[in-house]
Parts: C-alpha cells; structure tokens; sequence
C-alpha cells in the first residue's frame, strides 16, 4: 500500500514531537510504501509576514515558506532511520529513487516545499497522484475539514466525510495568499478532486491517529 503523509509544521516545534511522530512513521513504513510531505506551520507565516511587511510580493513570500517547509524536511530525516537522506524537490525524483529500490526497503522519502501558489498539501496531492498512492493523509492541528476555522468560530461545524466536489466547493472561497492558515488549499482540493486519490484528514496531536487513519479507524474527515 502506497500512502502519502501531508504532516503540518506545528509538529516541528520541538524534538520530543518530531521524534514520537518519527517512531509511529517507522512502525507504518514496516507495511506500507510511506512518502512524507512536511510543512512549514508559524515559522513560515511569522517569516513571510516580515517579508510581506518589507514590500516582498506574494510569489517571493511563498519562496519563504517553500524554505521553511524543507527546513522541517531535514529535521524529520533527522529523526528517522532509515529516510533518503536529502528532501526531494521534485515528484519524479521520488519515483525513480523509490523504484530503484524495486519495493525493497522500506526507506522513507520525504519532501518539503515545491513550487508558489500552493502549499504543501498540495505538494501531497501532486505526489499522491504522482506515484499512484492508495491513501493521501492529511495530519493537522484540527480534527478535520470544518465549514469554517474552529479555533475562530465556536460554532463550526465539522464534516465527516465530503466528496472531492464539495471540498472544491469549501476550499474555493479560501484565499490563496502566502502563509494562507486553510486546512486544505484549493490546488490540493482540484488535484484530490481529478486524481480520485481517498484523502482523510486527521488531528495529529496524537502520532498514532496516523496509524488509525491507515487503518480506516479515524476520526477526522474523509473525502472520496
Ligand atoms: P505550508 O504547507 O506549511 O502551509 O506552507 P499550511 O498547509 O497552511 O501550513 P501548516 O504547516 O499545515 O500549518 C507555508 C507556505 O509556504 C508556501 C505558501 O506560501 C504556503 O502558504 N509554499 C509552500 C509554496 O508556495 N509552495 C509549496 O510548495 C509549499
């Protein structure tokens, strides 16, 4: 099984997180062909804000935050044993590499940012779609895809499940600005939504709700 982690950058702030989450990827590497996608969270929003502030225009800002997401690439290779040991910036080197090893090892690959105009969420869906994953997964700080930011609005609602056109729908109003704070960017929702890659997207305050979505035991939000 091919699976596709998009892990956000609130879980680089420290070692201890970095490396709980390292354990459970190297137990779910053990059965699955595992590609991580990490992000670069607060550190990346604080920098492009700085930079937005000093008249840097958006496609400059996404650079920033395209730097800052690599940066998390390398600390999670610090962690993990057995990880290529460059990030990836490009989806057809990840292909080849892990071809090369002719499903072999279980080495993870792992990438940070790619290109402006999107996040790494959808750097994941690219990816996903790239290798043919079976499973793309999502892992924020939120329990899932909600009709509007629950850490502002007491009253969001969350959805269990969503089709890829719905998600296109809830994502097309966000803005795409550097450092934009969506769940799921609208780049993602359109290459989820055309590559029919099952997404689920979980909270990963707890590393091993990882393991659960793996395993269809989640309780976050999932779109097919
Ligand atoms: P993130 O992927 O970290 O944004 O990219 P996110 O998903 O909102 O954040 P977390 O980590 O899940 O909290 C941060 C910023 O970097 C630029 C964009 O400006 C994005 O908002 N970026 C990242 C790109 O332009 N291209 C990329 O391939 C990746």
């Amino acid at each position: 099984m091919k699976v596709v982690v998009s892990l956000g950058g609130i879980f680089f702030s420290d070692a201890e997180s970095i490396k709980k989450i390292a354990s459970v990827l190297e137990e779910l590497a053990k059965s699955c062909n595992l590609y991580m996608v990490t992000g670069g969270g607060e550190i990346a929003r604080e920098r492009i804000k700085i930079a937005r502030d000093l008249g840097a225009n958006e496609a400059f800002c996404d650079y920033i935050g395209i730097a800052v997401a690599r940066i998390n690439a390398r600390l999670l290779i610090s962690a993990l044993k057995d990880a290529y040991p460059e990030p990836f910036s490009d989806y057809k080197e990840v292909a080849v590499a892990k071809a090369a090893m002719k499903g072999e090892s279980a080495k993870i690959a792992v990438m940070g940012g790619v290109s402006p105009g999107y996040t790494t969420d959808a750097v994941a869906a690219i990816l996903a779609e790239y290798v043919n994953a079976d499973l793309l997964i999502d892992v924020t700080s939120v329990d899932g895809v909600y009709d509007a930011d629950p850490r502002m609005y007491s009253d969001a609602r969350k959805y269990d499940k969503l089709t890829p056109k719905e998600l296109v729908a809830l994502t097309m109003k966000e803005e795409l600005k550097a450092g934009s704070r969506i769940v799921i960017d609208p780049v993602a929702a359109k290459i989820i939504e055309r590559s029919g890659i099952k997404t689920i997207v979980i909270d990963g305050s707890n590393p091993r709700n990882i393991l659960d979505a793996v395993h269809g035991k989640h309780r976050g939000t999932e779109i097919a």
